[in-house]
């Protein structure tokens, strides 16, 4: 293995990694497009994380990290030429990376090359984000594409269990009132859903609320009429809340730096965290240990068919909550999948075996038709929009 040259790119990727950094903090402090200052900045974080890896491996060679960044360039103060030079500093990282990890599978180095082929990843995905930004998809199936997105996917799936429960399941809820966490839990996943495509610190405070609210509904502690009725409340709020912040152009809920940072990209990690307290409070205390409250909550056992349409929906939900979170933390799955994009595809398979069972199980193939078309044909029109 030849240490100076894996050396050499090592530290060629620190000193475009520094220019990157500074490059991109300079134009989101100056940048007056709310969305492109967000990107930027997370952007500037992934670089600063690269710094730091490949800084580490220097050292791990030997060698002394550079502190010199590549040239820097200045350009024009406005959102266009930002983005330009910013996708050219992604391309050129882009191009760099790939003879890199050439050279360290030459070198034989697997850990450098895995290293770099992450870096490449996220790269991809910065230089994707910022093209769609500065071109703007136009035709219809290209702007659906860019919306089905697991936050669409929330949405859709709420919508679908909404209707169930507005109609056909409505005289259920007549006879016995404790049904209504039926209109509660899709409120609360649409409410997420809205908060996730609204991209507002407030709204996303307000969704991580009433995605809380999933806890003392699911344990039984409040009743099922109580939490749909926070539920309209909370996603009033955050349709409200999007839509002013949207038309003053300026964040409504500010917080000091190191909290807007953190709290702007991890109060959605809480709400699909809350969310995952469904399936786990469902199959492990209320299957497990039989009611804890049934003056709340009616018992639905899994071995009962009625309710097998429940139990799987309780196991489909809890890779979706994880896919939720993993999008926060990482763009992608294994460098191909967008977690983002695969939670869309997750709901929609929830939403067609969700009917599907409901079908098998009550024999009520009619009833679940109108749905289930509905549903094949969001499928259809999505795998159109998704070959595009
Ligand atoms: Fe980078
Ligand atoms: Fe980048």
């Amino acid at each position: 293995m030849n240490k100076e040259r894996l050396l050499k790119i090592m530290n060629e990727m620190v000193s475009v990694e520094i220019a990157a950094v500074t490059e991109y903090q300079q134009h989101a402090y100056i940048s007056d497009d709310p969305h492109l200052i967000d990107l930027l900045e997370d952007f500037s974080i992934d670089e600063m994380e690269h710094i730091e890896w490949c800084s580490r491996e220097v050292v791990r060679l030997g060698g002394l990290p550079t502190v010199k960044p590549m040239e820097i360039k200045e350009c024009a103060h406005e959102s266009k030429a930002f983005l330009e030079r910013d996708i050219e500093i992604e391309s050129l990282a882009i191009s760099r990376l790939k003879e890199f990890i050439k050279i360290a599978e030459e070198e034989g180095d697997n850990r450098i090359k895995k290293l770099l082929e992450e870096i490449l990843a996220d790269e991809e995905t910065h230089h994707d984000k910022l093209k769609s930004m500065l071109n703007p998809p136009t035709s219809f199936k290209e702007k659906l594409n860019e919306n089905m997105d697991i936050g669409a996917g929330l949405i859709l799936t709420g919508l679908f269990w909404l209707s169930l429960w507005l109609f056909p399941f409505y005289s259920a809820f007549v006879s016995d009132s404790r049904w209504a966490h039926n209109f509660a839990y899709p409120l609360i996943l649409i409410t997420i859903g809205i908060a996730y495509k609204g991209k507002k610190m407030s709204s996303d405070l307000f969704a991580m609320i009433s995605a809380f609210m999933i806890i003392p509904t699911e344990t039984g502690m409040i009743s099922g009429m109580l939490s749909t009725e926070i539920s309209i409340v909370l996603l009033a709020a955050v349709i409200i809340l999007i839509v002013v912040e949207k038309s003053r152009k300026q964040e409504l809920l500010f917080f000091q730096h190191r909290w807007r940072r953190w709290l702007k990209k991890h109060l959605i990690t809480f709400a699909f965290l809350f969310l995952l307290h469904m399936p786990f409070i469902y199959w492990f205390t209320r299957v497990m240990f039989g009611e804890p409250a049934e003056v709340n909550l009616p018992p639905e056992p899994p071995s009962d068919p009625t309710h097998w349409g429940t139990a799987l929906y309780n196991i489909l939900v809890m890779p979706f909550g994880l896919i939720g979170m993993a999008e926060r933390l990482r763009g992608r799955l294994r460098r191909k999948i967008y977690f983002s994009k695969l939670g869309y595809w997750w709901s929609l398979m929830i939403i067609i075996t969700g009917i599907a069972v409901l079908g098998i199980a009550s024999g009520a193939w009619m009833i679940f038709g109108i749905p289930m078309v509905l549903a094949i044909i969001i499928l259809i029109i999505s795998i159109i929009a998704f070959k595009n």
